[in-house]
């Protein structure tokens, strides 16, 4: 799978210890920074780039990571088109995807261990939508918030005062 992996300060060892752990488990990474450890560095400027290109499918899923990971879903569900969530849990890391279809997992580097995090990142990567009806609709409802939010076209916020 091609997956793309982003963070701040805050998540830099994690991101470099599960990027190791994407490559040579086979997967393709794309690693969209921080390059080195800034402490003054923003979130924003990582998790965007990796957001909109979930969102365009230039990578197939996406690693989101900061301190607590509650900055980088922030940034991320800013994207349309991309479904990111803060991920403690293994379950919450399948049904995530099989229920929600959840792109983009994000995880907090300050509240989850370098061995937590692998094992939600190989539970997120592993699972599939489910396509299940129910779900499907649920899906179309969130799709058309993003087209009430953003306007018709993609990733372009619609004008003040217009549809
Ligand atoms: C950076 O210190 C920290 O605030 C950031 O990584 C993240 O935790 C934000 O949600």
């Amino acid at each position: 799978m091609r997956v793309g992996i982003a963070t701040d300060h805050g998540g830099f060892n994690l991101k470099q210890d599960i990027e190791a752990r994407l490559r040579a488990a086979g997967h393709e990474v794309v690693d969209f920074g921080a390059d080195q450890l800034n402490p003054g560095d923003d979130y924003p400027d990582y998790i965007t780039p990796l957001a909109r290109a979930v969102a365009a499918g230039t990578v197939d899923r996406g690693v989101g990571v900061c301190g607590s990971g509650v900055g980088a879903a922030i940034c991320a569900n800013k994207v349309r088109g991309a479904r990111a969530s803060l991920i403690e849990d293994h379950f919450s890391a399948r049904q995530g995807v099989e229920d929600d279809h959840m792109n983009i997992i994000c995880l907090g580097a300050r509240t989850t261990g370098p061995l937590s995090a692998w094992d939600l990142v190989e539970a997120f990567l592993a699972a599939e939508f489910s396509q299940a009806p129910r779900h499907l609709r649920r899906l179309q409802k969130v799709a058309s918030l993003e087209a009430e939010l953003f306007g018709d076209r993609r990733g372009t916020a619609a004008a003040p005062g217009k549809a």
